[in-house]
């Protein structure tokens, strides 16, 4: 690191890996206007299409009528509000745990657990390809960390002969940037061998897995025995804001206790739990809304099939095309964007070096149409960009 921040910004445009913010002036949804433009958004994580949804809406601005538009506190001072509450009743039905404990975001529940978990004598380990908050949070601890190779239950097994303390086994339930699945059942036994917590990260699960919604340990049937720490956000199957942990009643009073990043900071405001909890009920009852997002995927994975595109193993809304080199991932990401199509190009560091994509996401709100457009649209472009090899 340098003050010398014009070098470091300097070398980083140069190495293709600038980060730009594009500038959305609608609202999230299938068709946006983004820095003037109107596109087609296929970069977004609402996967339901619940964030603009007119009921959803309506329910945040009862909530402000009746509850302001502040937290005003901290839960422990006087920042729990009655909607606080009963969403976390609602999520602690929701994924048939004893209780749940609501966050302002989704880096913060992760920080919350691990730290409030796991300390100096005691052991994290974590899948390398684990969302940044969740390595974070392993760092941040002062537990013995160690990064074992994606989904193999074999590499946890010889960490977890190697580990001291209490253990608590670390993974994302439906990897964010790649669209695979954690293999859960495989990780929990390896784990309950040697008494070992499981703590998922179901961000991109929630919603979108499961024929409740109920996300990878609804899918995997797995219950509080398997997976004690569960994690759900709400910023993106839920269309809303925040996060939760759910589990034991133990776990969320020693979360309410001790966790720095539940206890330090305000609540979430209270019109935005009741947003989330009429979100929750359209994303429980609407099971047409995986069921149009399955047909998508299926779609989508047979036509880049035909295109000749390098997909990843996923089956989940989440469908990377990988290109290897940040460059051509970029230049594949501005032809399409010519076309009307908004498809952000992730770089290292976010993914590891040489495995640059294009991470399309699809939602339920998607038209047959637009998918179709994509398709044409990778099927003009992608020659230009394979022929640049
Ligand atoms: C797997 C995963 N966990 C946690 C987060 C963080 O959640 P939030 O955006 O609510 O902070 C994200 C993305 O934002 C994510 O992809």
């Amino acid at each position: 690191m340098s003050f010398d921040l014009a070098s470091r910004l300097a070398e980083r445009r140069a190495a293709s890996l600038y980060r730009q913010r594009p500038l959305l002036q609608a609202p999230q949804g299938p068709q946006v206007q983004v820095d003037g433009q109107m596109l087609v958004n296929f970069c977004s994580n609402d996967y339901l299409g619940l964030a603009n949804h007119p009921e959803v809406i309506r329910a945040m601005q009862q909530g402000a009528e009746k509850w302001g538009v502040g937290g005003g506190a901290s839960h422990l001072v006087v920042g729990h509000s009655t909607p606080h509450h009963e969403l976390e009743e609602a999520l602690a039905a929701f994924t048939g745990r004893p209780r749940a404990l609501l966050f302002s975001t989704g880096y913060m529940a992760n920080l919350a657990a691990v730290t409030a978990l796991v300390g100096q004598g005691d052991s994290v380990l974590q899948d390398r390809l684990n969302h940044a908050s969740l390595l974070d949070a392993g760092l941040l601890s002062g537990a013995r960390f160690s990064r074992y190779l994606h989904n193999d239950g074999d590499s946890l097994g010889k960490r977890l002969d190697k580990s001291q303390g209490d253990c608590l086994v670390v993974t994302d339930g439906v990897f964010s940037m790649d669209g695979d699945v954690a293999d859960l059942p495989t990780l929990c036994t390896e784990a309950r061998k040697r008494k070992a917590w499981v703590m998922v990260d179901d961000a991109h699960g929630f919603g979108t897995l499961g024929a409740n919604g109920g996300g990878i340990v609804e899918h995997f049937g797995l219950g509080l025995d398997a997976v004690q720490v569960l994690v759900g956000t709400l910023g993106k199957g839920f269309g809303t804001a925040g996060a939760f942990v759910a589990g034991s009643d133990e776990l969320i009073e020693t979360l309410i206790q001790f966790a720095r990043p539940y206890i330090y900071t305000t609540s979430q405001p209270p019109a935005v739990a009741c947003a989330t909890l009429k979100s929750l009920e359209l994303l429980r009852s609407e099971g047409w809304r995986r069921e149009h997002l399955a047909r998508l995927v299926a779609r989508f994975r047979a036509g880049a099939d035909e295109i000749g595109l390098s997909l990843m193993d996923s089956f989940t809304p989440i469908q990377p095309i990988l290109i290897g080199d940040s460059a051509r991932a970029l230049k594949l990401s501005a032809l399409l964007r010519e076309r009307g199509l908004l498809v952000g190009a992730i770089r290292p560091p976010t993914v590891p070096a040489g495995s640059a994509r294009l991470r399309v996401t699809l939602s339920a709100a998607h038209s047959d149409a637009q998918l179709e457009q994509l398709l044409h649209a990778l099927a003009d472009c992608w020659p230009q960009v394979r022929g640049d090899g």
